[in-house]
């Protein structure tokens, strides 16, 4: 007998919306409070904002002095990626396969960027010579061997581009990316001399850690990188700032998107490369704010309201990380005292819990719905099907 436990496959999020008598909802509804309305949902429903979505993506294409690539794996959902490519995104950054698919099938002149450091060789092959991807990401001589090979087994690797991802110190981000990836400076230094001679672009490209609050951050990144370009004493086409633009969740002050732009500028400008294109790959700042998901209150205990979506489902970030969503009770006639609550999941662990403290109105209670908010990024995709609970559906809504 085998020890193995199976994990049941994730369903895809249904986008066949039925109302609580079983008639179609229009996919596109005016507002979340008439959804809850008309459907009445007893699962988590993802709310998709896409106007929302375009007028961020058009902020930061306009405000980044280079190109914008959205970081894909934080929502690939098509709806979300139809409009940041209405906002302007041209450029995605994929770290799969999957990923990659997904968005040349929908926007066949997107410029794909291969952004993961360890890559499958297949991985490589489909991207470079099925779906014309040309830049890819590394930080070790080992995965530098991997691409030259695969690329050159398809005799036409003249327009080749390849990135340089830098090691950083543990910096003061809400999630430290410092750990799994990145080449330290005398590596570094060396894979830029060792690639310079095969590529068309060559590039260094650092990650100050998700929800980083601190611009300077990326000037002093900026700094790190201007160290190992000098004594690479190689040409630098490309200088990838990453992503980590933060968004605001309840009681976090996030500066203004100019304050991150001017030290991303002084810092590119301090490194003296004027002929080098500025990429940023922002992930959460480009969707956490046009998406949401409603859940229903299936029990109240005290201050502990059992939910229907938890830590497996979309709400991953609100239990180890303790992430605090924003939280609107879609109840007309709630109490407007609020108080404090934490959050259960619908699963059976125990750690499917939410701390928050998440405030809504002190006289919330079963069959009550809840709008959480912030939830475009890392929300959705990080959902599983763990102890059956992998259904949800994906509506748009226009306010
Ligand atoms: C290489 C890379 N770029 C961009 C991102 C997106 O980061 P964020 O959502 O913090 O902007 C990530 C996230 O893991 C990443 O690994």
């Amino acid at each position: 007998m085998s020890n193995l436990r199976v994990r049941s496959a994730v369903s895809p999020l249904r986008r066949r919306v039925l109302d609580a008598e079983g008639a179609f909802v229009p996919a596109v509804l005016p507002t979340v409070d008439g959804l809850v309305a008309e459907m009445r949902p007893e699962e988590p429903v993802h709310c998709i904002r896409p106007a929302v979505l375009a007028a961020t993506a058009a902020e930061f294409v306009a405000a980044f002095p280079g190109d914008t690539l959205y970081a894909v794996k934080c929502n690939p959902d098509p709806a979300v990626l139809r409009a940041l490519w209405e906002g302007g995104v041209r450029h995605f950054d994929c770290a799969s396969p999957a990923e990659i698919g997904l968005v040349r099938q929908m926007f066949p002149a997107a410029e794909i960027h291969f952004m993961h450091p360890v890559k499958a060789r297949g991985a490589i092959r489909e991207a470079w010579a099925r779906h014309g991807v040309r830049d890819f990401v590394l930080d070790s001589a080992a995965e530098l061997a991997k691409i030259l090979a695969e690329v050159a087994a398809t005799g036409v690797a003249g327009s080749l581009g390849l990135v340089v991802r830098l090691a950083l110190p543990k910096g003061a981000a809400v999630l430290d990316l410092s750990g799994k990836f990145g080449a330290e400076a005398e590596e570094a230094i060396a894979l830029l001399r060792a690639a310079r001679p095969h590529v068309a672009r060559l590039g260094v490209a650092f990650h100050v850690g998700s929800q980083c609050l601190e611009p300077l951050a990326w000037r002093a990144a900026l700094g790190i990188a201007g160290s190992v370009i000098a004594a690479a004493g190689v040409a630098i086409d490309v200088v990838d700032v990453g992503g980590g633009f933060p968004v605001a969740y309840p009681d976090v002050k996030v500066p203004a998107l100019g304050a991150f732009m001017a030290e991303i500028e002084a810092g590119s400008e301090a490194l003296g490369l004027p002929g080098a294109r500025l990429w940023a790959d922002p992930g959460r700042a480009l969707v956490a704010g046009g998406g949401s998901v409603v859940v229903q209150v299936q029990a109240r205990r005290g201050d502990a309201l059992y939910i229907n979506d938890g830590v497996y489902g979309s709400l991953a970030d609100a239990g180890g990380l303790g992430f605090r969503f924003p939280v609107r009770c879609l109840r007309a006639d709630a109490a407007a005292n609020a108080r404090a609550f934490r959050l259960f999941g619908p699963t059976c662990d125990s750690a499917d819990v939410m701390q928050g403290p998440f405030w809504l109105p002190e006289d919330i209670g079963e069959g009550d719905w809840i709008e959480i908010g912030q939830l475009g990024a890392y929300g959705a995709c990080l959902r599983t099907g763990f102890n059956g609970f992998d259904r949800a559906r994906i509506v748009e809504v226009s306010a």
